[in-house]
């Protein structure tokens, strides 16, 4: 698979005022845009800088991070190629605003290619959290994600995520060497009041 080095990516880049707390890299889920996590970053880490790029693929008019074939089943050979292009904007940003390796935090399809960048491009990301997310590979690779923490917040009654699908996510990062803190909160797809607690608390041990 070739990788893709562009930088072409809408985004947003916010500084923050705080350089001891990591950057987050704000991934949207399908039909958002770069915008719409801004305010979420704001909340749960004060302070750090954020940097927000918009999904290249476009679905109908909706934004996403990558190709999909039907709901929950992925165009792998795109969602690589994604990764890697997303892989090379992040290094991109990191160089041109002088940031350290910053943590992913992506919603339901953002989440799903932060998994995909830890599992392929694990240099990208000091670690990420991810909300509502898949695996997003039938047969992940193998990674060495020593020293990277992971949050998984799932939704009990989420209708898009089966159960025994982020578990299997939420594994196969553990045995990838991450530590991984899965969580399956009483919630459906959207967040709720109980992912910002958790997600504000994870990000403040950073
Ligand atoms: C995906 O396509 O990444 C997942 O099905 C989640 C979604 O965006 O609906």
């Amino acid at each position: 698979m070739d990788t893709v080095a562009t930088t072409d990516f809408i985004h947003v880049y916010e500084p923050g005022a705080d350089a001891g707390r990591p950057p987050l890299l704000l991934l949207h889920g399908t039909g958002g845009d770069e915008r719409d996590l801004l305010g979420l970053g704001r909340a749960v880490a004060p302070g750090a800088s954020l940097l927000s790029p918009r999904g290249r693929v476009l679905e109908g008019a909706m934004p996403r991070f990558f190709r999909r074939l039907a709901e929950g089943v992925f165009d792998e050979e795109d969602l690589r190629r994604r990764t890697h292009e997303l892989a090379d904007f992040i290094g991109w940003a990191r160089q041109r605003h002088g940031l350290p390796a910053p943590l992913a935090v992506g919603f339901s399809n953002g989440a799903n290619i932060a998994a995909s960048l830890l599992l392929l491009r694990p240099e990208a990301l000091a670690g990420a959290a991810l909300l509502r997310a898949m695996s997003p590979f039938a047969k992940p690779p193998t990674a060495d994600l020593g020293g990277k923490r992971v949050l998984v917040l799932s939704g009990a009654m989420d209708p898009i995520v089966p159960a025994g699908d982020a578990q299997r996510l939420a594994r196969t990062l553990s045995a990838s060497g991450a530590s991984v803190d899965h969580r399956i909160l009483p919630a459906g797809h959207g967040l709720s009041q109980g992912d910002i607690g958790l997600l504000t608390g994870w990000l403040g041990q950073a």
